[in-house]
Parts: structure tokens; C-alpha cells; sequence
């Protein structure tokens, strides 16, 4: 598997979006900025919905104004039209819309169907493809709802391919509660692939049972290429009663380059990235191999 990984940084996003305590306009640039000097281009930098819903994503359009200048691809969620002007506003170039595979979980997070996810979604796809914004298309709950239980493969792959047919370039397929395990995501993914090229497919797995890395060496054996992260382990949905954090970028660094595909990651940079804002927050990094390097040195500055 010597070949290359796309990393699709979701730290500031959704490994902000559920924290109890807010993190500053100002601190979430910064934190961006850490990122791509850590090697991180590719970063989801924030979220355009209610802010009644997700009030730690106010200021979203301040954060992409304030990081929009510099080299990288940044990404924003957008639900509807009113979050995609507000976003266009602000000048997104790549946006995200986001389904999910379950009923239960649409409605919970959304507060409507799959079905008219879809519909809401199409204006949104028709404005960007005017304006030349690129659109992403996240398909949640695929390895399982908190509401609904077993999500079938099929389920998936039928929403995936309508975000496909949309115009979405590229899907990625949400774990949201992390509930998956290695032959249950390749079933899901051989499901999906049959209807959008797995060259297009993303894995987002968050890690709330601890299969995330197993599962995303299950999907890389299935051929994608493209892997969402966070730095620290971050991340969680509010409207996913039980997930945690997202698989922490450290851990898929560590793991990619010990197979030899290089990451173009500096894991130290990765690391003190992690180190400012998990301090902001008040809380100890999740990441496994944080954790180490930062026990490593512990007992380095003992010394
Ligand atoms: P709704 O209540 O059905 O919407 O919410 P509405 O159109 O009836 O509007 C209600 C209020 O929201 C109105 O304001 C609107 O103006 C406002 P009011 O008149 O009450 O003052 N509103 C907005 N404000 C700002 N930006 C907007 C927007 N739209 C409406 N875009 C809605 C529907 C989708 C808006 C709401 O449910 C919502 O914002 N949900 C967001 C949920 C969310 O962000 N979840 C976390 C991200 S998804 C995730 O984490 C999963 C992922 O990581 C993948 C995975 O892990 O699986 C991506
Ligand atoms: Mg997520």
C-alpha cells in the first residue's frame, strides 16, 4: 500500500463543534494556522448552520476569512441555501453538505428526512456549480444510528449515490459513533463502490469503540485513498447521543508512515498543535500517540 493518503483535517470543526467550552474566533485561526504549518492543507475550518443548533461554530465566517488567504483547501459545512450564501460570503471555495443514512439520525441533526435532505441539498449543489464552489457530500451513520441500530450497507451506498448523482465530488462515508469494526465497514464500502468510484470516497470514522485505525485499514484495503482526521482525537456530535472524537490525525500519521505512505505531516508541529488547543479546552489529548510523545517527553525534560 505504498502509494499516497489524502487527510481531510477536521479539528476545527468537528473536533470543536461539541466541546463544552467555546474556543475564540481568534484562537480557532490560530489553531488552523498550526495545522498547515504542521503539513495539514486540506481542513475543515468550520460549520454554517444554526447557532442555536451548534453555537460553538459562530464565527465561522471570521475563522475562514481569517485563514482564506493563505495556502490550503478549506472546507465549511453548509445544511441549506441560507448556510451556503452565508458561506459563499464569506468566500468558500469548497463546501460540505451533509446526509445520513438513517432516518432517526437525519432528523436529529438536520431536523428533516433523507429525502428532503436531498431536495434541500440540490439548490445548494446548483449555486456552487455556478459559482464554481466545489461541493463535498458526507453520508453519516454508516456503520450504525444511535436511533435507528444496524444501518444496511445498501442504505449507504443509495445515499451516497444520490449525493453522487447530485454532483458532490467526493463522499465521505461518516461512522458517527464510531460503532464499526473492520468487515462490517469493507461490506459497506464494496456496497458503496458499486456506485461511486472508490477513487471518490472519503472515510470518516470517529473512534468512540477504538476500531477507527483497524477500520480505516479495512477501507484503504478497499482501495480509498482519501481519510478524514482530527488532530488530538477531537470531535463529536451533539445530535449523536454516545460518540466521541473522530480518529486523531497523530494516530493516522503514525500509522500511514510506518507503512511507509508519506504523509507530508511534521508529527512535532502536529503535536504542539494539539498540545495548545486541547489546553485551550481543558482537556488531555485522546490521541494514543499524543499521548506517548508527549509522556517521551516528559521524561526527556526530566533528564
Ligand atoms: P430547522 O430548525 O429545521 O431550520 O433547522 P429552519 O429553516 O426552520 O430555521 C430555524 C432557525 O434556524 C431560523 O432562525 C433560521 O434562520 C436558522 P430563527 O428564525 O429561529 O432565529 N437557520 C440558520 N442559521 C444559520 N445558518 C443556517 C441556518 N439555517 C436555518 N444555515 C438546520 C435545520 C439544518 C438549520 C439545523 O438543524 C442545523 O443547523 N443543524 C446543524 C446540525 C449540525 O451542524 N450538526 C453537526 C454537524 S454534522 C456531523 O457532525 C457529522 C459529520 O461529522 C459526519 C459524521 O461524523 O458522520 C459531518
Ligand atoms: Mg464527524
Amino acid at each position: 500500500m505504498s502509494d499516497t493518503v489524502r487527510i481531510i483535517e477536521m479539528g476545527a470543526r468537528d473536533g470543536l463543534q461539541n466541546e463544552k467550552t467555546p474556543v475564540s474566533v481568534e484562537n480557532r485561526i490560530a489553531f488552523v494556522k498550526n495545522l498547515l504549518d504542521a503539513g495539514l492543507h486540506t481542513i475543515e475550518v468550520g460549520a454554517f448552520v444554526s447557532p442555536k443548533a451548534i453555537p460553538q461554530m459562530v464565527g465561522s465566517d471570521a475563522v475562514l476569512r481569517g485563514v482564506n488567504h493563505l495556502a490550503g483547501e478549506f472546507h465549511v459545512l453548509v445544511p441549506n441555501e441560507k448556510g451556503y450564501e452565508a458561506a459563499r460570503a464569506s468566500g468558500a471555495k469548497v463546501v460540505s453538505v451533509f446526509a445520513a443514512a438513517s432516518e432517526g439520525f437525519s432528523h436529529a441533526n438536520i431536523n428533516c428526512s433523507i429525502v428532503e435532505s436531498i431536495e434541500r441539498f440540490k439548490p445548494v449543489v446548483a449555486r456552487a456549480k455556478a459559482d464554481r464552489v466545489r461541493v463535498r457530500g458526507y453520508v453519516s451513520c454508516v456503520l450504525g444510528c444511535p436511533f435507528d441500530g444496524e444501518i444496511k450497507p445498501q442504505a449507504v451506498a443509495d445515499v451516497a449515490k444520490k449525493l453522487w448523482d447530485l454532483g458532490c465530488y467526493e463522499i465521505s462515508l461518516g461512522d458517527t459513533i464510531g460503532v464499526g469494526t473492520p468487515m462490517k465497514a469493507k461490506e459497506m464500502l464494496r456496497a458503496v463502490a458499486a456506485e461511486v468510484p472508490p477513487a471518490r470516497l472519503a472515510i470518516h470514522f470517529h473512534d468512540t469503540y477504538g476500531q477507527a485505525l483497524a477500520n480505516l485499514y479495512a477501507g484503504m484495503e478497499e482501495g480509498v485513498r482519501v481519510i478524514d482526521s482530527a488532530a488530538g482525537g477531537l470531535g463529536g456530535c451533539p445530535f449523536a447521543p454516545g460518540a466521541t472524537g473522530n480518529v486523531a490525525t497523530e494516530d493516522v500519521v503514525y500509522m500511514l508512515e510506518g507503512m511507509g505512505i508519506r504523509t507530508g505531516v511534521d508529527m512535532q508541529k502536529l503535536l504542539a498543535a494539539t498540545n495548545e488547543v486541547t489546553g485551550l479546552i481543558g482537556r488531555m489529548p485522546v490521541s494514543r500517540v499524543a499521548a506517548a510523545l508527549n509522556a517521551k517527553k516528559r521524561v526527556a525534560n526530566r533528564a
